[in-house]
C-alpha cells in the first residue's frame, strides 16, 4: 500500500521505510548504482539500486521511461554535494529494497519534461501524455483550486449553484450555434448553449435570487488563444441589484483569487466608459499596463491641405490619432515599413509618421514624409500635444473611426511589447456605459451585448434613435483580456420586444421569444448579472499563454480533437434515424 506520495519524501523521512508508486521520469544507470526518478502528481523522488539487492536492481535495470512502478525502500540523506536544490525532495534519496513493475510503457514519442519543446499537435494528439507534465499537472491544481475558491466565495455570498439544461434552444450571443438534431421530433434541432443567459434570467422570474453555475458553453466561431468552441463559464445572476452591486462582488471575486492564489493585492479597478476607451486605447478591452494612448488631433487638421488628414476630420464617422511611440526615433525604414504592414492588415490605407530629432529646433528638427503637406503651426502643435522629446517618433492614423481604432488600436499594443514598455503584473478595470447596438458594414443594427441587455432610456427613445441608445452593461478587463461581461436586465415586456423590434426580428422574436416575453409578463423582478471567462482566468493565474494549457481537453484551432479525431463521420443508420441527409461533398 502507497505510504507517501512522491513529492511527500522529504528530509524528515529519514530513516523511514517507505512505499511509493509512480512512472519511472528517468533512468540513468552510474556505473553499477541506478538511480530512478519516480514520478507521481505530487512530485518527483530518487530511487537508488545498487547490486546488493541483485533481484530489485535487476529490475531497475530493465525499466523504461514511463514504465509504471511499485517501489519500497529506506529514506536516507544524499551524500554531500549531490543535494538538488531544484528538487522538492531533492535532499534526500530512497534506497530501494524492493521493485515491482506494474505496466511498461512503450517510449513516448515527446519527452516529458518540463521544458518540452514538442509542437502542440503531437502533445494534443497524446494528451494523456502531456498531462503528466508537471507544468500541465500545475496548471490543472490551479484551475482547480479557482473553481473551488470562486464557489466558496459565491456560496459565502448566498449564490445557489444551479445547473441548467445544455440541449436547449439558440441563445442570441452572436456566435453560430452548435446543434444537435432531434431524434424524436423529425426536422428540428436543439442548440447547444452559447451561455444559460435566458435560463438564469428565467431563474430570477422563478424567485431564486441569487444564481451562479460553472457553466459549459458553446460557440462555433473563429478560434484565437483566448477562444475555444467549448469553454466554460462562471456564470452568475441576480436580483433586484444595481449595476454597482453586480462590479463590487465581482471585483472582490477578483481580488481574493489574486490574493490566494498568487499573494497579490489588485487595486481598485478603475471605471472607463466605453467611448473613453475607444478613444484612448482603440479597443473596447484595454490593456491598461501599456502606457501609450491614442490622441486626437482632429480639431487641429480639419482645415489643412493634406486631404488623408482633412477628409476624416471633418467626417463624424472618422478620426485622426497620433500614437507617440517614445525612443521610436531608432526605428529602421524598414521597421516602418513592417508597421505599415501591420496595420494594413486592419484596413489602414497607410501609416504616417514624424520623427522627432531636436524638438528645440521647431520644424526643422522633425523629419517626415508628411510636413511638407501641413502648415508649420499644425505640426507644432501636434509636437506639443503629443508631448514629444528628442528621439521619438509619432504614427498617424486617419480614416473611418473602425479602422483608425482597429488598426492604431493594434499598433498601440504591438509598439507596447516591441518597445518594452508594458509593465509587468496585473492592471484590471471595467469598461462601462456601452452603446446598445452596433451597425454593421450592412448598415444593419446588432446587440452590441445581447439583446436582454437593459437600455437606459425609455423603449420610445429606443426605437427613436436606436443608435443613440445606451445600456447599463459593463465588462471586467485585466491585462487587456476580457474576463467578463454582464449587464443589467430588462425586466419588462415592452422594453425587450422594443428591443427586438430594432433589431428587426419580426415575426422570429415571438417565435424565438414567445415564451420569454410572456415570463416578463408575470411580474418579472429587476434583476442583473455578469458572467466570467473562466478559462482566462485561469491562464492569467496560472501565467499561460493560451486557454489550451488550462483545459485537459481542448480542442485545436479548426475546433477538432486530434486525440479522438472528433468531430467524426457517423454511420448511416445514425443519420437515417435523426431523419437526415447528406449533402454530397463533393
Ligand atoms: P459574453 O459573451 O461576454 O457574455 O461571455 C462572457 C465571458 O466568457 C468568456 N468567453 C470565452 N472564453 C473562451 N472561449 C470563448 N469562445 C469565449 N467566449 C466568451 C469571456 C467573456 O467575457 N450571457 C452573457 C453574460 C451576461 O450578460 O451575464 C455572455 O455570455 O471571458
Ligand atoms: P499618400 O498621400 O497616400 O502617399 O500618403 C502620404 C503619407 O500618409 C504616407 O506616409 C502614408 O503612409 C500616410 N497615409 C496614407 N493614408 C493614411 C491613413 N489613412 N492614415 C495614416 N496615414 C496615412
Amino acid at each position: 500500500m502507497r505510504s507517501h506520495l512522491c513529492g511527500e519524501v522529504k528530509g524528515d523521512c529519514e530513516g523511514k521505510e517507505v512505499e511509493v508508486y509512480g512512472w519511472v521520469h528517468r533512468r540513468r544507470d552510474h556505473g553499477g548504482v541506478i538511480f530512478l526518478d519516480v514520478r507521481d502528481h505530487s512530485g518527483i523522488l530518487q530511487v537508488v539500486f545498487d547490486p546488493d539487492f541483485k533481484d530489485s536492481f535487476e529490475v531497475a535495470d530493465s525499466v523504461r521511461n514511463e514504465y509504471v512502478l511499485r517501489a519500497t525502500g529506506r529514506v536516507r540523506k544524499r551524500p554531500a554535494g549531490s543535494e538538488n536544490p531544484d528538487m522538492a525532495t531533492g535532499e534526500v534519496e530512497v534506497l530501494g529494497s524492493d521493485l515491482e513493475v506494474l505496466n511498461e510503457a512503450k517510449t513516448p514519442p515527446f519527452q516529458l519534461d518540463e521544458y518540452s519543446e514538442a509542437g502542440e499537435d503531437i502533445r494534443l494528439r497524446y494528451r494523456y501524455l502531456d498531462l503528466r507534465r508537471p507544468e500541465m499537472q500545475a496548471r490543472l491544481r490551479t484551475r482547480s483550486l479557482i473553481t473551488s475558491q470562486i464557489r466558496n466565495f459565491l456560496e459565502a455570498n448566498g449564490y445557489l449553484d444551479i445547473e441548467t439544461p445544455t440541449l436547449s434552444r439558440s441563445t442570441p450571443e452572436g456566435a453560430r450555434d452548435y446543434l444537435v438534431p432531434s431524434r424524436t421530433q423529425p426536422g428540428q434541432f436543439f442548440a447547444l448553449p452559447q451561455s444559460p443567459q435566458i435560463y438564469k434570467q428565467l431563474l430570477m422570474m422563478s424567485g431564486m435570487d441569487r444564481y451562479y453555475q460553472i457553466a459549459r458553453c458553446y460557440r462555433d466561431e473563429d478560434l484565437r488563444a483566448d477562444r475555444q468552441p467549448e469553454f466554460t463559464q462562471v456564470d452568475i445572476e441576480a436580483s433586484f441589484v444595481d449595476q454597482n452591486e453586480i462590479m463590487k462582488l465581482t471585483e472582490e471575486l477578483f481580488k481574493s483569487l489574486w490574493k490566494n492564489l498568487l499573494d497579490i493585492e489588485l487595486e481598485d479597478f478603475p471605471v472607463i466608459s466605453w467611448l473613453d476607451a475607444m478613444r484612448n486605447f482603440g479597443v473596447d478591452r484595454p490593456d491598461l499596463r501599456n502606457p501609450l494612448r491614442l490622441i486626437d488631433i482632429n480639431d487641429l487638421m480639419g482645415s489643412v491641405d493634406f486631404q488623408v488628414f482633412k477628409e476624416p476630420a471633418n467626417d463624424p464617422d472618422s478620426r485622426v490619432v497620433a500614437l507617440l511611440a517614445p525612443g521610436g526615433g531608432e526605428l529602421s525604414r524598414k521597421m516602418i515599413d513592417e508597421y505599415t504592414e501591420y496595420v494594413g492588415r486592419y484596413g489602414a490605407k497607410g501609416l504616417a509618421y514624424i520623427k522627432v530629432n531636436d524638438v528645440e529646433s521647431g520644424i526643422e528638427g522633425l523629419q517626415s514624409p508628411i510636413i511638407k503637406f501641413l502648415p508649420v503651426e499644425v505640426v507644432l502643435k501636434v509636437i506639443e500635444r503629443v508631448g514629444a522629446q528628442d528621439g521619438d517618433l509619432i504614427f498617424f492614423g486617419a480614416g473611418k473611426a473602425k479602422v483608425v481604432n482597429d488598426s492604431i488600436g493594434a499598433l498601440r499594443n504591438k509598439l507596447g511589447a516591441d518597445l518594452d514598455l508594458v509593465e509587468a503584473g496585473f492592471k484590471c478595470c471595467w469598461v462601462i456605459d456601452w452603446p446598445m447596438f452596433q451597425k454593421g458594414s450592412d448598415g444593419r443594427l446588432s446587440a452590441e451585448h445581447h439583446p436582454f441587455t437593459s437600455p437606459t432610456c425609455s423603449p420610445e427613445e429606443l426605437l427613436t434613435a436606436p443608435e443613440k441608445a445606451h445600456a447599463a452593461a459593463y465588462d471586467v478587463v485585466v491585462n487587456g483580456y476580457e474576463l467578463g461581461g454582464g449587464s443589467i436586465r430588462i425586466a419588462n415586456k415592452s422594453m425587450q420586444a422594443a428591443v427586438f423590434e430594432v433589431l428587426n426580428m419580426g415575426s422570429a422574436a415571438q417565435e424565438d421569444f414567445g415564451f420569454f416575453l410572456d415570463a416578463l409578463e408575470y411580474g418579472a423582478p429587476p434583476h442583473g448579472g455578469i458572467a466570467l471567462g473562466l478559462d482566462r482566468i485561469a491562464m492569467l493565474l496560472t501565467g499561460s499563454t493560451s486557454i489550451r494549457d488550462v483545459i485537459a481537453f481542448p480542442k485545436t484551432q479548426t475546433a477538432s480533437c486530434l486525440m479522438m479525431e472528433a468531430p467524426s463521420v457517423v454511420d448511416a443508420s445514425q443519420i437515417r434515424d435523426l431523419h437526415l441527409r447528406l449533402r454530397d461533398r463533393s
